[in-house]
């Protein structure tokens, strides 16, 4: 009998030390101390040995017993050791590795523009206001004192929709070809005094080139209170140029016509590439118009049920597209509306 358990703690030694996981060292565990294991078979025998000789063979079985659970324990911490050394190996990183730097978003250089002449509108006293996109006749021609036959109405230059039951011929919707509907719908909501900007998409039939595209954005101004003359006109588009483009700007205005203003202007600014001398860029006139603009016509005044004799008011309509190609030096439209990444990253 002692050479029989010599023999199975050999072979259970063996498949112990050659169990390379836990579902292996469990197989041999089972072996070797389960219901049906040899040592199982032997402790029953040992009922059937003559009395005197069990205490022996007794303490035989259980010190092998105890050898073969101390190995069992031994090998699975060793299992145990030798999985966390892999997968430390396999997880291991390599801090000398160069990162990888994220890509961040960044502004469109239209939206920075954008912003920025909010907040020194708003630095001026100022209220942002938004209107439609889409708006009818009515608000973007009538109400400003422009006549049936005004070749802007024309489809040639506007955008209308289908004639339709609901978009009835005497007042059809349109893509808005100037934000300057945005001072009729003020002017609808709310009495004076009035102080607001409004900047927004606008649409006309244009072809695409350097300068021109059938979408652009407009900031439109507009205030009313009683008293406000033009000098608080030039007054406000001076100090927006110089906190736009700094204080050696140069401004003027130059007598224009506009139906929905009397008198009417534009705002040149003097041409950033040549200071006034002239080059391709400014037309060779040394200045850039970045607005339109005057005083608030007394019949869109009627029109919108205010009295003309008590209120006046200015109003001006600057091109956002123009301003930051000025103060970018963009020299084409319509890279601000191409999405080609290797110009916009240009202004991260
Ligand atoms: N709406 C005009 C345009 O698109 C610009 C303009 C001129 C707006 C004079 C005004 C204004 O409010 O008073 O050309």
């Amino acid at each position: 009998m002692e050479s029989e358990l010599r023999e199975l703690l050999d072979k259970i030694k063996q498949e112990i030390a050659t169990a390379q996981n836990e579902y292996e060292l469990n197989n041999a565990k089972s072996h070797a101390l389960g219901k049906k294991s040899v040592l199982t078979e032997l402790m029953k025998k040992l009922s059937t040995l003559p009395i005197e000789e069990r205490p022996v063979f007794g303490k035989a079985i259980n010190d092998v017993k105890r050898e073969i659970e101390s190995l069992l324990e031994k090998r699975a911490q060793e299992i145990l050791d030798h999985q966390y050394t892999q997968t430390i190996q396999q997880d291991r990183v390599d801090l000398t590795l160069p990162g990888f730097v994220p890509e961040t978003g960044s502004l469109h250089p239209l939206t920075s523009i954008w912003r920025d002449i909010e907040d020194i509108f708003i630095s001026l006293g100022f209220d942002v206001v938004e209107g439609p996109d889409i708006d009818d006749e009515y608000h973007n021609f009538d109400a400003l004192n422009t006549p049936p036959d005004h070749p802007a109405r024309n489809e040639m230059d506007t955008f209308y929709f289908k004639q339709s039951p609901e978009n009835p011929l005497d007042n059809r919707l349109l893509l808005r070809s100037q934000t300057s509907t945005v001072q009729v719908r003020t002017m609808e909501q709310h009495r004076p005094p009035l102080k607001i900007i409004s900047i927004g998409r606008c649409y006309r039939n244009d072809k695409p080139d350097a300068s021109h595209s059938p979408f652009f954005h407009q900031c439109e101004g507009l205030a009313v209170d009683k008293g406000i003359t033009f000098g608080d006109l030039r007054s406000i588009l001076n100090s927006f140029a110089v906190k736009m483009f700094g204080k050696e700007i140069r401004s003027r205005f130059r007598p224009h016509f506009f139906p929905f203003t009397e008198p009417s202007a534009e705002f040149d600014l003097i041409c950033f590439n040549c200071y006034g001398k002239g080059c391709n860029i400014c037309k060779n006139s040394g200045w850039l118009e970045i607005a339109g603009a005057g005083m608030v016509d007394p019949n869109v005044f009627s029109m919108l049920n205010i009295d003309p004799e008590i209120y006046s008011g200015y109003a001006f309509g600057m091109g956002i597209d123009r301003i930051t190609m000025l103060k970018y030096q963009i020299p084409d439209i319509r890279l601000l509306f191409e999405n080609d990444l290797r110009f916009l990253q240009q202004f991260r």
